[in-house]
């Protein structure tokens, strides 16, 4: 039985309508709409029954299984209506820190909305065969591409104890990793840390808070990969092919992604001062759509508790990048 099928587990999406009426549209253009996260795309179809004739859809996901789900989803709901209005829909199964890349080989190099629904979906936590979770016993992998190199096993048994610090200070921020990484590396003297069993052990007997668990296995995620990096350099080159006056959205799951949303989205805001003129001497990139990020409103997380976290943050671009 596939996660799809699965009566038990469905995915409800996170702040829906705030984003979908955060895409704005132009009627007498060809509008271009990226979704960088499509995974069960309930973004994406609300997003793609609102686009005019001949616009154009592209949808990212580095996760195979969930582009298919996608496509699956896309094909059944609004397939025939897009075909009706000559909508362009390009699916493609790629990390979105290649999106420029990718929308070149598409012939695309200007995109008027771009948006991005961040971390894993529910079911990398809740399907047996994705090896997120550490609620069932599974080697340590937690790659979203099976392709790449680095596994979290190769993170818990070769990472010098500098590095686990380093994983362990920067996507988690708690005093109590040192005793994580102490025992970390104690074991990993004896015998290889091989499952999500082996580190759950570890985590009980160096920490009692019962968040540890959760903390330890979502810095591994982050690192595993490289997530923060691959956040930044592809929101980089968003705001680079977005064309003046339209729209980039991002919605986060938790703080330490959202303060890099937050980063990023200021970086472009803020412009060089002259130290003696005290003038700009470059014009702001982006500027704010709603001046706070906009939260779940309560019903939703009554609906939906894993949403309470999540922060939606929407730009527009006002200049060229000089
Ligand atoms: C929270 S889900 C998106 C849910 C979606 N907006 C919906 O409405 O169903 C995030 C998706 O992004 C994908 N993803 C995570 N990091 C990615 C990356 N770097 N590049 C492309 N896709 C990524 C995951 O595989 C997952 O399917």
């Amino acid at each position: 039985m596939t996660i799809l099928e699965d009566s038990n587990f469905w995915h409800k999406s996170v702040l829906l309508n705030e984003l979908v009426s955060a895409i704005k549209l132009d009627e007498n253009k060809k509008n271009i709409v990226v979704d960088c996260t499509l995974w069960l795309a309930w973004h994406a179809i609300e997003v793609i029954k609102k686009m005019n004739p001949w616009d154009i859809f592209v949808g990212f996901d580095a996760d195979n299984d969930n582009l298919e789900s996608a496509r699956k989803i896309i094909e059944e709901k609004v397939w025939d209506e897009a075909e009706k209005k000559w909508i362009k829909i390009y699916l493609i199964n790629s990390n979105f820190r290649f999106l420029k890349e990718k929308l070149n080989e598409i012939w695309i190099d200007k995109v008027n909305n771009i948006y991005y629904d961040l971390w894993v979906s529910s079911v990398h936590l809740d399907d047996f065969n994705k090896w997120f979770s550490f609620r069932w016993e599974w080697a340590l992998d937690m790659r979203y591409d099976r392709t790449s190199w680095i596994t979290a096993k190769d993170v818990i048994n070769e990472y010098s104890e500098n590095d686990l610090y380093r994983v362990f200070r920067e996507y988690w921020e708690e005093k109590k990793s040192k005793f994580i990484v102490d025992e970390i590396l104690l074991q990993r003297k004896t015998k290889q840390i091989e499952t999500t069993k082996d580190l759950l052990e570890i985590i009980e007997k160096s920490s009692f808070d019962p968040k540890s668990k959760t903390r330890v296995f979502q810095a591994i995620r982050i690192e595993v990969n490289d997530e923060f990096w691959v956040i930044r350099e592809s929101v980089k080159d968003a705001v680079k092919i977005l064309e003046i006056w339209w729209i980039l959205a991002i919605i986060t799951f938790h703080s330490l992604e959202d303060r890099i949303a937050k980063q990023i989205i200021n970086g472009f805001i803020e412009t060089e001062i002259d130290q003696i003129t005290w003038q700009s001497l470059t014009k702001p990139v982006l500027e704010k759509v709603s001046k706070k990020p906009i939260e779940p409103s309560e019903s939703e997380i009554r609906h939906n508790p894993r949403s309470r976290s999540s922060k939606l943050r929407i730009a527009r671009k006002i200049n060229n990048i000089t």
